[in-house]
């Protein structure tokens, strides 16, 4: 097996390029001409424990990961001539530091909606921007963090890049739609496990996969690197939905800085239910009428805890992990591939 260093610690790694992330991406967003959209849309960039970072995290380890392994052949040849590799070597990371930028703002402008959509109060521990701006700014400052975005993103001037960045933007609206609308319960156990694993890959996954593989792409690597960025990416981004969908059950306000029994109480039936409903078949007229009825909240809760519903979505989140963790096999070992291996384990891992 190959030799991981257990102790290459993702977020010590990648601690200044995080803290130095809000700040820069605060910088780009004044200048909107007007200060409550700005303020609006600056919201989480303006305290320092603005939710976990994740995302940028990745872009940011995967990068030096990867120049790690491709060495100079990701450095323009042209320009080799024009420009000494100790500056284009500078360069580089600032592309992908842009682009950990561009994931974060993406991400966040989804919260923005997401919060108005599901009518939650609280996020990251403060509470929605909605209750502080309102729902019309909370909208509009979405979409001015997505037109910023946008830009950030042409500016990289890598057509690849715009389009697999782009994409996830179409994702997260198609995963919020398959949300919204969920599966019929007449379609069986095995589709709608299907259907909802799907929903996860696009309002989760698809952010990581395709900002791994836009870090990959702006690298200049092989094909067969940025399918291993992707497939880490992805897989950690299954992983992490998976989590997250056992902490609605285990976790709480405090612990979450957002409320417990969220997917419950929006009549959402997550992994946990699923799993549940195999061994305790009463659940599945409760996922049909959304658990509304008196009662049905508490007796699905209770359900989940007997049964061993939380332990096989730990399970598959634990699979779809190693599966992310294999892939990065493909590039050479050092010590940022090694950390985001440990990212991997330690999003299966987290109580938060
Ligand atoms: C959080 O899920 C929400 C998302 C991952 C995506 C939401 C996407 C949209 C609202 C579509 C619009 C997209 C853009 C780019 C503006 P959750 O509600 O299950 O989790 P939570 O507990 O963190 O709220
Ligand atoms: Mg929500
Ligand atoms: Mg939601």
């Amino acid at each position: 097996p190959p030799n991981v260093q257990v102790n290459a610690d993702p977020f010590e790694l990648s601690r200044v390029e995080v803290e130095m992330l809000s700040k820069s991406i605060r910088d780009d967003l004044v200048g909107s001409e007007h200060p409550v959209l700005t303020k609006a849309a600056s919201y989480f960039f303006d305290s320092a424990d603005g939710g976990k970072k994740i995302r940028p995290m990745m872009v940011m380890l995967l990068s030096r990961a990867l120049a790690d392994t491709v060495g100079d052949a990701q450095y323009d040849q042209e320009s080799l001539f024009t420009k000494p590799l100790k500056e284009q070597r500078q360069d580089l990371p600032a592309a992908q530091r842009r682009l950990a930028e561009i994931s974060e703002m993406i991400h966040t402008a989804s919260l923005f909606h997401d919060d108005v959509i599901d009518g939650s109060d609280t996020r990251r521990g403060m509470a929605s921007v909605h209750m502080v701006f309102g729902n019309k700014m909370a909208i509009l400052a979405g979409d001015y963090l997505l037109a910023r975005a946008s830009i950030c993103l042409a500016r990289l001037r890598n057509v690849e890049v715009v389009e697999t960045m782009s994409t996830i933007i179409e994702h997260l609206v198609r995963g919020e739609v398959m949300q919204i609308r969920g599966s019929s319960s007449s379609d069986g156990a095995e589709e709608n496990m299907v259907y909802y694993l799907k929903k996860n890959f696009f309002k989760t996954a698809s952010l990581m996969a395709n900002s791994c593989k836009s870090a990959a792409v702006l690298a200049g690597c092989s094909p067969e690197l940025v399918n291993a960025s992707y497939k880490y990416g992805k897989h950690v981004g299954m992983a992490f939905q998976l989590v997250d969908d056992v902490l609605d059950f285990e976790g709480s306000i405090s612990s979450m800085g957002k409320p417990a029994l969220a997917d419950l109480n929006a009549g959402l039936a997550t992994a946990p239910v699923m799993f549940t409903a195999r061994q305790f078949p009463e659940l599945e007229e409760m996922m049909d009428r959304k658990f509304r009825d008196e009662g049905d909240v508490e007796r699905a809760q209770q359900l989940v805890f007997e049964s061993d519903g939380l332990e096989q979505t730990k399970h598959l989140a634990r699979l779809h992990a190693e599966i992310a963790m294999e892939a990065l096999l493909e590039l050479d070992d050092s010590v940022y591939r090694d950390s985001l291996i440990n990212l991997a384990y330690k999003v299966v891992s987290r109580t938060k």
